[in-house]
Protein backbone atom coordinates (compact mmCIF):
# COMPACT_ATOMS: atom_id res chain seq x y z
CA UNK A 1 0.00 0.00 0.00
CA UNK A 2 2.91 2.29 0.80
CA UNK A 3 4.51 1.54 -2.57
CA UNK A 4 1.20 2.30 -4.26
CA UNK A 5 0.89 5.57 -2.39
CA UNK A 6 4.47 6.49 -3.33
CA UNK A 7 3.82 5.67 -6.99
CA UNK A 8 0.69 7.82 -6.95
CA UNK A 9 2.61 10.66 -5.36
CA UNK A 10 5.35 10.36 -7.99
CA UNK A 11 2.88 10.17 -10.86
CA UNK A 12 2.69 13.13 -13.20
CA UNK A 13 -0.58 14.93 -12.97
CA UNK A 14 -2.63 15.69 -16.05
CA UNK A 15 -5.81 17.75 -16.06
CA UNK A 16 -8.64 17.22 -18.55
CA UNK A 17 -11.02 20.16 -18.69
CA UNK A 18 -14.21 18.36 -19.80
CA UNK A 19 -15.94 15.02 -20.20
CA UNK A 20 -14.49 13.74 -23.47
CA UNK A 21 -15.19 10.64 -25.57
CA UNK A 22 -14.26 7.61 -23.43
CA UNK A 23 -11.74 6.31 -25.98
CA UNK A 24 -9.55 9.34 -25.30
CA UNK A 25 -9.81 9.13 -21.55
CA UNK A 26 -8.97 5.42 -21.73
CA UNK A 27 -5.68 6.21 -23.49
CA UNK A 28 -4.74 8.49 -20.61
CA UNK A 29 -5.90 6.27 -17.78
CA UNK A 30 -4.15 3.21 -19.23
CA UNK A 31 -0.81 4.99 -19.47
CA UNK A 32 1.23 4.23 -16.41
CA UNK A 33 2.82 6.99 -14.38
CA UNK A 34 0.05 9.55 -14.81
CA UNK A 35 -2.58 10.75 -12.40
CA UNK A 36 -5.55 11.92 -14.42
CA UNK A 37 -7.79 14.59 -12.99
CA UNK A 38 -10.84 15.71 -14.91
CA UNK A 39 -13.63 18.26 -14.91
CA UNK A 40 -16.12 15.49 -15.58
CA UNK A 41 -19.02 17.49 -16.96
CA UNK A 42 -20.68 18.31 -20.28
CA UNK A 43 -20.47 21.98 -19.28
CA UNK A 44 -17.31 24.10 -19.47
CA UNK A 45 -15.04 24.15 -16.48
CA UNK A 46 -15.67 27.36 -14.49
CA UNK A 47 -12.68 29.68 -14.60
CA UNK A 48 -11.94 29.25 -10.88
CA UNK A 49 -11.97 25.46 -11.24
CA UNK A 50 -9.70 25.70 -14.26
CA UNK A 51 -7.23 27.83 -12.34
CA UNK A 52 -7.18 25.44 -9.40
CA UNK A 53 -7.28 22.37 -11.67
CA UNK A 54 -4.11 23.33 -13.55
CA UNK A 55 -2.12 24.05 -10.41
CA UNK A 56 0.81 21.69 -10.30
CA UNK A 57 -0.21 19.82 -13.43
CA UNK A 58 2.30 18.73 -16.08
CA UNK A 59 -0.17 18.17 -18.88
CA UNK A 60 -3.38 19.94 -19.81
CA UNK A 61 -5.98 18.55 -22.20
CA UNK A 62 -8.26 21.46 -23.00
CA UNK A 63 -11.06 22.50 -25.33
CA UNK A 64 -11.61 25.46 -27.62
CA UNK A 65 -13.92 26.95 -24.97
CA UNK A 66 -11.05 27.19 -22.44
CA UNK A 67 -9.09 30.43 -22.74
CA UNK A 68 -5.53 29.44 -21.94
CA UNK A 69 -3.84 32.73 -21.17
CA UNK A 70 -1.16 34.12 -18.89
CA UNK A 71 -3.39 33.76 -15.83
CA UNK A 72 -3.91 30.04 -16.44
CA UNK A 73 -0.23 29.50 -17.18
CA UNK A 74 0.73 31.32 -14.00
CA UNK A 75 -1.75 29.23 -12.03
CA UNK A 76 -0.23 26.11 -13.55
CA UNK A 77 3.18 27.21 -12.33
CA UNK A 78 4.55 27.26 -15.86
CA UNK A 79 7.51 29.59 -15.62
CA UNK A 80 9.34 28.78 -18.87
CA UNK A 81 12.57 30.26 -20.07
CA UNK A 82 13.95 32.60 -19.04
CA UNK A 83 12.62 31.77 -15.60
CA UNK A 84 12.24 34.31 -12.89
CA UNK A 85 15.03 33.58 -10.42
CA UNK A 86 12.48 34.19 -7.67
CA UNK A 87 10.34 31.37 -8.95
CA UNK A 88 10.53 28.58 -6.40
CA UNK A 89 10.82 25.92 -9.07
CA UNK A 90 13.62 27.56 -10.97
CA UNK A 91 17.13 26.55 -10.09
CA UNK A 92 19.94 28.80 -11.22
CA UNK A 93 20.87 32.23 -10.03
CA UNK A 94 22.33 34.49 -12.70
CA UNK A 95 21.53 35.14 -16.34
CA UNK A 96 24.30 32.75 -17.39
CA UNK A 97 23.23 29.94 -15.10
CA UNK A 98 21.37 27.05 -16.71
CA UNK A 99 17.70 26.92 -15.95
CA UNK A 100 16.54 23.58 -14.63
CA UNK A 101 12.89 23.04 -13.94
CA UNK A 102 12.29 20.50 -11.23
CA UNK A 103 8.81 21.32 -10.06
CA UNK A 104 5.45 20.27 -11.40
CA UNK A 105 5.35 22.97 -14.11
CA UNK A 106 3.05 22.68 -17.05
CA UNK A 107 4.96 21.14 -19.95
CA UNK A 108 2.32 20.20 -22.51
CA UNK A 109 -1.01 21.58 -23.67
CA UNK A 110 -3.11 19.38 -25.90
CA UNK A 111 -6.22 20.91 -27.37
CA UNK A 112 -9.15 18.87 -28.60
CA UNK A 113 -9.43 21.02 -31.72
CA UNK A 114 -7.60 22.05 -34.84
CA UNK A 115 -8.27 25.72 -34.08
CA UNK A 116 -5.88 27.24 -31.55
CA UNK A 117 -7.07 30.85 -31.28
CA UNK A 118 -8.02 30.18 -27.63
CA UNK A 119 -4.37 29.63 -26.75
CA UNK A 120 -2.03 32.53 -25.91
CA UNK A 121 0.71 31.13 -28.12
CA UNK A 122 3.29 33.86 -27.50
CA UNK A 123 3.09 33.32 -23.76
CA UNK A 124 3.04 29.53 -24.17
CA UNK A 125 6.11 29.63 -26.40
CA UNK A 126 7.96 31.90 -23.99
CA UNK A 127 7.43 29.33 -21.26
CA UNK A 128 8.70 26.45 -23.38
CA UNK A 129 5.40 24.58 -23.34
CA UNK A 130 4.65 22.19 -26.20
CA UNK A 131 1.23 22.23 -27.89
CA UNK A 132 -0.66 19.41 -29.57
CA UNK A 133 -3.79 19.83 -31.74
CA UNK A 134 -6.06 17.75 -33.96
CA UNK A 135 -5.72 18.60 -37.67
CA UNK A 136 -6.81 16.26 -40.53
CA UNK A 137 -8.96 13.89 -38.48
CA UNK A 138 -11.88 16.36 -38.49
CA UNK A 139 -11.46 17.71 -42.00
CA UNK A 140 -14.03 15.41 -43.67
CA UNK A 141 -16.67 15.88 -40.98
CA UNK A 142 -16.29 19.66 -41.00
CA UNK A 143 -16.32 19.92 -44.78
CA UNK A 144 -19.42 17.74 -44.91
CA UNK A 145 -21.17 19.98 -42.37
CA UNK A 146 -20.10 23.08 -44.32
CA UNK A 147 -21.77 21.70 -47.43
CA UNK A 148 -24.89 20.73 -45.46
CA UNK A 149 -25.08 24.24 -44.02
CA UNK A 150 -24.55 25.84 -47.42
CA UNK A 151 -27.38 23.79 -48.91
CA UNK A 152 -29.63 24.44 -45.91
CA UNK A 153 -29.10 28.19 -46.32
CA UNK A 154 -29.33 28.47 -50.11
CA UNK A 155 -32.32 26.10 -50.46
CA UNK A 156 -33.99 27.47 -47.31
CA UNK A 157 -34.41 24.09 -45.61
CA UNK A 158 -35.20 25.21 -42.02
CA UNK A 159 -37.72 27.75 -43.33
CA UNK A 160 -39.32 25.10 -45.54
CA UNK A 161 -39.64 22.47 -42.79
CA UNK A 162 -41.15 25.12 -40.56
CA UNK A 163 -43.80 25.81 -43.22
CA UNK A 164 -44.71 22.12 -43.29
CA UNK A 165 -45.17 22.07 -39.51
CA UNK A 166 -47.09 25.34 -39.31
CA UNK A 167 -49.56 24.65 -42.12
CA UNK A 168 -47.95 27.13 -44.50
CA UNK A 169 -47.74 24.37 -47.12
CA UNK A 170 -51.12 24.76 -48.83
CA UNK A 171 -50.29 23.54 -52.34
CA UNK A 172 -47.38 23.30 -54.79
CA UNK A 173 -46.67 26.88 -55.81
CA UNK A 174 -44.34 27.85 -58.66
CA UNK A 175 -42.97 30.93 -56.93
CA UNK A 176 -42.82 29.63 -53.38
CA UNK A 177 -39.72 28.68 -51.36
CA UNK A 178 -37.29 29.27 -54.21
CA UNK A 179 -33.62 29.63 -53.44
CA UNK A 180 -30.27 29.53 -55.19
CA UNK A 181 -28.46 26.45 -56.55
CA UNK A 182 -24.81 25.59 -57.05
CA UNK A 183 -25.07 24.66 -60.70
CA UNK A 184 -22.99 27.01 -62.88
CA UNK A 185 -22.09 29.10 -59.83
CA UNK A 186 -18.91 30.78 -58.60
CA UNK A 187 -17.77 29.69 -55.15
CA UNK A 188 -15.29 31.79 -53.17
CA UNK A 189 -13.34 30.08 -50.41
CA UNK A 190 -11.71 32.22 -47.73
CA UNK A 191 -8.81 30.04 -46.55
CA UNK A 192 -8.02 27.19 -48.94
CA UNK A 193 -6.50 25.04 -46.20
CA UNK A 194 -7.36 21.46 -45.26
CA UNK A 195 -11.07 22.15 -44.70
CA UNK A 196 -11.36 24.72 -47.51
CA UNK A 197 -10.00 22.21 -50.03
CA UNK A 198 -12.25 19.45 -48.68
CA UNK A 199 -15.25 21.76 -49.12
CA UNK A 200 -14.25 22.59 -52.71
CA UNK A 201 -13.77 18.87 -53.46
CA UNK A 202 -17.32 18.18 -52.27
CA UNK A 203 -18.90 21.16 -54.03
CA UNK A 204 -17.27 20.59 -57.43
CA UNK A 205 -19.60 17.71 -58.43
CA UNK A 206 -22.61 19.99 -57.88
CA UNK A 207 -21.65 21.75 -61.10
CA UNK A 208 -19.72 24.73 -59.74
CA UNK A 209 -18.34 26.66 -62.73
CA UNK A 210 -15.53 28.55 -61.02
CA UNK A 211 -13.67 28.51 -57.70
CA UNK A 212 -12.00 31.61 -56.29
CA UNK A 213 -9.96 31.68 -53.11
CA UNK A 214 -8.07 34.08 -50.92
CA UNK A 215 -5.48 33.72 -48.19
CA UNK A 216 -2.04 34.94 -47.27
CA UNK A 217 -0.76 34.02 -50.74
CA UNK A 218 -1.46 31.85 -53.79
CA UNK A 219 -1.28 28.07 -53.27
CA UNK A 220 -1.04 26.75 -56.82
CA UNK A 221 -0.59 23.12 -55.76
CA UNK A 222 -3.71 23.09 -53.60
CA UNK A 223 -5.70 25.15 -56.10
CA UNK A 224 -4.86 23.05 -59.17
CA UNK A 225 -7.38 20.30 -58.34
CA UNK A 226 -10.24 22.81 -58.61
CA UNK A 227 -8.71 25.22 -61.14
CA UNK A 228 -9.21 27.76 -58.35
CA UNK A 229 -8.04 31.33 -58.90
CA UNK A 230 -6.30 33.34 -56.16
CA UNK A 231 -7.96 36.75 -55.83
CA UNK A 232 -8.04 39.61 -53.33
CA UNK A 233 -10.82 39.48 -50.74
CA UNK A 234 -12.71 42.32 -52.44
CA UNK A 235 -12.90 40.50 -55.77
CA UNK A 236 -13.92 37.28 -54.05
CA UNK A 237 -16.81 39.15 -52.41
CA UNK A 238 -17.89 40.79 -55.66
CA UNK A 239 -17.82 37.71 -57.89
CA UNK A 240 -18.85 34.80 -55.69
CA UNK A 241 -22.37 33.38 -55.61
CA UNK A 242 -21.37 31.46 -52.50
CA UNK A 243 -18.73 32.54 -50.00
CA UNK A 244 -17.42 29.85 -47.66
CA UNK A 245 -15.18 30.91 -44.76
CA UNK A 246 -12.77 28.18 -43.68
CA UNK A 247 -9.75 30.20 -42.52
CA UNK A 248 -8.14 30.27 -39.11
CA UNK A 249 -8.99 33.11 -36.73
CA UNK A 250 -5.94 35.38 -36.53
CA UNK A 251 -5.45 39.12 -36.00
CA UNK A 252 -5.52 39.43 -39.80
CA UNK A 253 -8.80 37.56 -40.26
CA UNK A 254 -10.65 38.96 -37.23
CA UNK A 255 -13.65 41.00 -38.41
CA UNK A 256 -12.60 40.46 -42.04
CA UNK A 257 -16.17 39.90 -43.22
CA UNK A 258 -17.56 43.34 -42.47
CA UNK A 259 -19.80 46.06 -43.89
CA UNK A 260 -17.47 46.69 -46.82
CA UNK A 261 -17.25 42.96 -47.57
CA UNK A 262 -21.02 42.34 -47.43
CA UNK A 263 -21.62 45.56 -49.36
CA UNK A 264 -19.58 44.14 -52.22
CA UNK A 265 -21.42 40.82 -52.30
CA UNK A 266 -24.27 40.26 -54.75
CA UNK A 267 -27.86 40.45 -53.52
CA UNK A 268 -28.29 36.86 -54.64
CA UNK A 269 -25.21 35.50 -52.85
CA UNK A 270 -25.02 33.20 -49.85
CA UNK A 271 -22.47 33.48 -47.05
CA UNK A 272 -21.32 30.47 -44.99
CA UNK A 273 -18.96 30.49 -42.01
CA UNK A 274 -17.61 27.33 -40.39
CA UNK A 275 -14.33 28.78 -39.10
CA UNK A 276 -14.70 31.06 -36.07
CA UNK A 277 -17.41 33.59 -35.26
CA UNK A 278 -14.97 36.45 -34.80
CA UNK A 279 -13.99 36.41 -38.48
CA UNK A 280 -17.38 38.03 -39.06
CA UNK A 281 -18.67 41.39 -37.87
CA UNK A 282 -22.09 40.13 -36.83
CA UNK A 283 -23.76 43.56 -36.71
CA UNK A 284 -22.70 44.13 -40.31
CA UNK A 285 -23.91 40.65 -41.28
CA UNK A 286 -27.27 41.32 -39.62
CA UNK A 287 -27.68 44.58 -41.57
CA UNK A 288 -26.75 42.88 -44.84
CA UNK A 289 -29.24 40.04 -44.29
CA UNK A 290 -32.03 42.23 -42.95
CA UNK A 291 -31.78 44.73 -45.80
CA UNK A 292 -31.41 42.21 -48.60
CA UNK A 293 -27.80 43.12 -49.43
CA UNK A 294 -27.10 39.38 -49.51
CA UNK A 295 -29.55 36.49 -49.90
CA UNK A 296 -28.79 34.24 -46.95
CA UNK A 297 -26.20 33.07 -44.47
CA UNK A 298 -25.29 29.83 -42.73
CA UNK A 299 -23.23 30.03 -39.55
CA UNK A 300 -21.83 27.14 -37.55
CA UNK A 301 -19.83 29.52 -35.39
CA UNK A 302 -20.81 32.80 -33.73
CA UNK A 303 -19.72 35.38 -31.20
CA UNK A 304 -20.38 34.60 -28.45
CA UNK A 305 -21.00 30.88 -28.24
CA UNK A 306 -23.67 30.02 -27.40
CA UNK A 307 -25.44 32.85 -29.19
CA UNK A 308 -28.04 34.38 -26.81
CA UNK A 309 -31.50 33.19 -27.80
CA UNK A 310 -32.67 36.80 -28.21
CA UNK A 311 -29.85 37.69 -30.62
CA UNK A 312 -31.14 39.66 -33.66
CA UNK A 313 -29.58 37.17 -36.10
CA UNK A 314 -31.98 34.51 -34.78
CA UNK A 315 -34.96 36.60 -35.82
CA UNK A 316 -34.01 36.36 -39.50
CA UNK A 317 -35.52 33.71 -41.76
CA UNK A 318 -32.57 33.91 -44.11
CA UNK A 319 -29.96 33.03 -41.48
CA UNK A 320 -29.36 29.40 -40.54
CA UNK A 321 -27.40 29.01 -37.31
CA UNK A 322 -25.94 25.79 -35.96
CA UNK A 323 -24.30 25.28 -32.55
CA UNK A 324 -20.68 24.71 -33.67
CA UNK A 325 -21.15 21.10 -34.78
CA UNK A 326 -18.67 20.99 -37.67
CA UNK A 327 -16.69 18.04 -36.33
CA UNK A 328 -19.61 16.42 -34.50
CA UNK A 329 -19.74 12.88 -35.79
CA UNK A 330 -19.28 10.10 -33.23
CA UNK A 331 -16.29 8.69 -35.09
CA UNK A 332 -14.57 12.05 -35.54
CA UNK A 333 -14.97 13.14 -31.94
CA UNK A 334 -13.67 9.79 -30.74
CA UNK A 335 -10.65 10.00 -33.06
CA UNK A 336 -10.00 13.59 -31.95
CA UNK A 337 -10.04 12.51 -28.30
CA UNK A 338 -7.59 9.67 -28.90
CA UNK A 339 -5.31 11.95 -30.89
CA UNK A 340 -5.44 14.64 -28.19
CA UNK A 341 -4.60 12.06 -25.53
CA UNK A 342 -1.72 10.66 -27.57
CA UNK A 343 -0.40 14.17 -28.26
CA UNK A 344 -0.40 14.84 -24.54
CA UNK A 345 1.36 11.62 -23.59
CA UNK A 346 3.98 11.93 -26.33
CA UNK A 347 4.71 15.48 -25.23
CA UNK A 348 5.06 14.46 -21.60
CA UNK A 349 7.42 11.64 -22.57
CA UNK A 350 9.53 14.05 -24.57
CA UNK A 351 8.69 12.21 -27.79
CA UNK A 352 7.49 13.60 -31.12
CA UNK A 353 3.75 14.22 -30.93
CA UNK A 354 1.43 12.76 -33.60
CA UNK A 355 0.39 16.39 -34.29
CA UNK A 356 2.43 19.14 -32.68
CA UNK A 357 1.85 22.80 -33.38
CA UNK A 358 5.10 24.41 -34.44
CA UNK A 359 5.50 27.49 -32.27
P1 LIG B 1 -5.64 25.12 -42.13
O1 LIG B 1 -4.52 25.67 -41.37
O2 LIG B 1 -5.40 23.95 -43.03
O3 LIG B 1 -6.33 26.26 -43.00
C1 LIG B 1 -6.45 27.55 -42.51
C2 LIG B 1 -6.49 28.46 -43.68
O4 LIG B 1 -6.65 29.79 -43.18
C3 LIG B 1 -5.21 28.44 -44.51
O5 LIG B 1 -5.50 28.04 -45.80
C4 LIG B 1 -4.76 29.89 -44.48
O6 LIG B 1 -4.35 30.31 -45.74
C5 LIG B 1 -6.05 30.60 -44.15
N1 LIG B 1 -5.73 31.97 -43.77
C6 LIG B 1 -4.80 32.40 -42.89
N2 LIG B 1 -4.75 33.74 -42.91
C7 LIG B 1 -5.66 34.14 -43.82
C8 LIG B 1 -6.09 35.40 -44.29
N3 LIG B 1 -5.55 36.53 -43.81
N4 LIG B 1 -7.06 35.44 -45.22
C9 LIG B 1 -7.62 34.32 -45.68
N5 LIG B 1 -7.26 33.09 -45.29
C10 LIG B 1 -6.29 33.01 -44.35
O7 LIG B 1 -6.77 24.76 -41.05
P2 LIG B 1 -8.05 23.82 -41.21
O8 LIG B 1 -8.56 23.92 -42.59
O9 LIG B 1 -7.76 22.49 -40.66
O10 LIG B 1 -9.05 24.56 -40.20
C11 LIG B 1 -9.43 25.89 -40.44
C12 LIG B 1 -10.21 26.46 -39.29
O11 LIG B 1 -11.51 25.90 -39.25
C13 LIG B 1 -9.67 26.17 -37.90
O12 LIG B 1 -8.65 27.09 -37.56
C14 LIG B 1 -10.88 26.31 -37.02
O13 LIG B 1 -10.98 27.63 -36.56
C15 LIG B 1 -12.04 26.01 -37.95
N6 LIG B 1 -12.72 24.77 -37.64
C16 LIG B 1 -14.05 24.82 -37.30
C17 LIG B 1 -14.74 23.66 -37.06
C18 LIG B 1 -16.17 23.70 -36.71
O14 LIG B 1 -16.62 22.86 -35.95
N7 LIG B 1 -16.93 24.63 -37.24
C19 LIG B 1 -14.11 22.34 -37.11
C20 LIG B 1 -12.71 22.42 -37.48
C21 LIG B 1 -12.06 23.60 -37.72
P3 LIG B 1 -2.79 30.53 -46.04
O15 LIG B 1 -2.21 29.14 -46.03
O16 LIG B 1 -2.78 31.19 -47.34
O17 LIG B 1 -2.26 31.37 -44.92
C1 LIG C 1 -11.90 22.88 -34.10
O1 LIG C 1 -11.39 21.75 -34.04
O2 LIG C 1 -11.22 23.91 -34.16
C2 LIG C 1 -13.39 22.98 -34.12
O3 LIG C 1 -13.87 24.23 -33.97
C3 LIG C 1 -14.11 21.97 -33.33
O4 LIG C 1 -13.83 20.71 -33.80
Amino acid sequence: ALAGARAAAAAMSVFVTRRIPPEGLRVLSQASGYRVRQWDSEEPVPRAELLSGVAGTRGLLCLLSDRIDREVLDAAGACGAPCSPRHPRALGTGPAAPIVLTGPDLKVISTLSVGFDHLALDEIKKRGIRVGYTPDVLTDATAELSVALLLAACRRLPEATEQVKSGGWTTWKPLWMCGYGLSDSTVGIIGLGRIGQAVARRLKPFGVRKFLYTGSGPKPESAAEFGAEFVPLTRLAEESDFVVVTCALTPATQGMCNKDFFGRMKKTSVFVNTSRGAVVNQEDLYEALAHGQIAAAGLDVTTPEPLPTDHPLLSLKNCVILPHIGSATYATRSTMAVLAANNLLAGLRGEPMPHELKL
